[in-house]
């Protein structure tokens, strides 16, 4: 007997969705994926497509004809599918906008209605402009003005957190919500402004390393499969481990921006020089970026036990052996 559960990947032929699915499926579980790969690509899926236990659907998830239907027979949803990457919003800010709210309120109705366990990944830049040195769930947000895009990618992701609570507090929709720091790993594209990628490829090829600003700025940069323990964890149990609460998930060691792109010339061998750009050439004028954001971990520790592994020089050889030419 298949003890497995049915999981429901919107996004999923994307960055971390894809490897969700194959952790999944490793572990015995049958996984749909919805995706319009408007950011994804089916390359990512190369390892599970045509497997039994797994359905690919390439379609936008509101457009899907069978959404109601997968989402009546599935245990847990996992939705990734989002306008994703600041480059991106900037340059699409009304699709991006559009694609974070209307696509989450529409599968959000359906967990809703069938009380299926719906994970949201939102992302570290709700904190916005946060002074504080280590982001807590429960601290509060300090967003920029609507006249700088950006902070449209924020806005949405907030106001996804917010109708997901809404509806587990009206509805009692079993949500988890996660808020994502920096993930990254093997098949992450540096096409939408992601640094980690960008850097590593850069190097490979022998070519400059961009960095916006003075690059004093810090982030932490923590490893797919360590952000793929937590995800999962949290939808564990009846109820699901995180059920009604918001969890950062991440890694608390910091790296600041230009000492990332030294780190990635040594580690890669690189010919590579640095090259320090204003963040205005880079985006628009008046672009704001946040100095350091970095998560406060304990409670996803004292939830789930999560710690993360996997040390940043061994995250920049993942990546590096991944975009080698074989
Ligand atoms: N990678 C990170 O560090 C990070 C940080 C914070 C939050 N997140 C969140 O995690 C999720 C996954 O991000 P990722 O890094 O894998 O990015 P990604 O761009 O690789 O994945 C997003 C996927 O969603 C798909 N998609 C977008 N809109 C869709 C729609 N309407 N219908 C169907 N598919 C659609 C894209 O084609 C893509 O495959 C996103 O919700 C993102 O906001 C990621």
């Amino acid at each position: 007997m298949n003890t497995g559960k049915t999981y429901l990947i919107t996004g999923g032929a994307g960055f971390i969705g894809s490897h969700l699915a194959e952790q999944l499926l490793q572990q015995g579980h049958r996984v749909t994926v919805i995706d319009d790969l408007s950011t994804g690509s089916e390359k990512n899926l190369s390892k599970i497509l045509g497997r039994p236990a797994f359905t690919f659907i390439v379609s936008r998830v509101s457009a899907c004809p069978e959404l109601e239907k997968l989402v009546a027979r599935t245990d847990v949803i996992f939705h990734l599918a989002a306008a994703v990457g600041v480059k991106l919003i900037i340059e699409k800010p009304l699709y991006s906008i559009r694609n974070n709210l209307l696509e989450t309120a529409c599968i959000l109705e359906l967990a809703c209605k069938y009380k299926k366990t719906f994970l949201l990944t939102s992302t570290s830049e709700v904190y916005g402009k946060s002074p504080s040195h280590s982001f807590n769930e429960a601290d509060d947000l300090r967003i920029g003005n609507p006249h700088l895009s950006r902070w449209s990618y924020a806005c949405s992701k907030l106001m996804d957190e917010f109708m997901a609570m809404a509806s587990w507090r009206e509805h009692g929709t079993p949500v988890v919500i996660t808020r994502l720091f920096n993930i990254v790993g093997p098949r992450q594209t540096g096409r939408y402004g992601m640094v980690l990628p960008r850097f590593v490829q850069a190097a490979l090829e022998n070519k400059p390393l961009t960095v916006y600003g003075d690059g004093t700025q810090s982030r932490c940069f923590c490893h797919i499969s360590d952000s793929l323990k937590a995800l999962m964890q949290l939808t564990k149990g009846e109820p699901p481990l995180g059920v009604g609460d918001v969890f950062n998930i991440g890694t608390d060691s910091e790296i600041s921006i230009a000492d990332l792109a030294r780190k990635v010339i040594t580690l890669t061998g690189s010919k590579s020089e640095i090259e320090f750009i204003p963040y205005e050439k880079a985006y628009a004028p008046g672009f704001q970026d946040m100095m350091r954001r970095k998560p406060c971990l304990k409670k996803l520790l004292a939830r789930t036990g999560f710690k993360p592994e996997t040390a940043l020089d061994q995250i920049i050889l993942d990546i590096a052996q991944s975009l080698s030419p074989r």
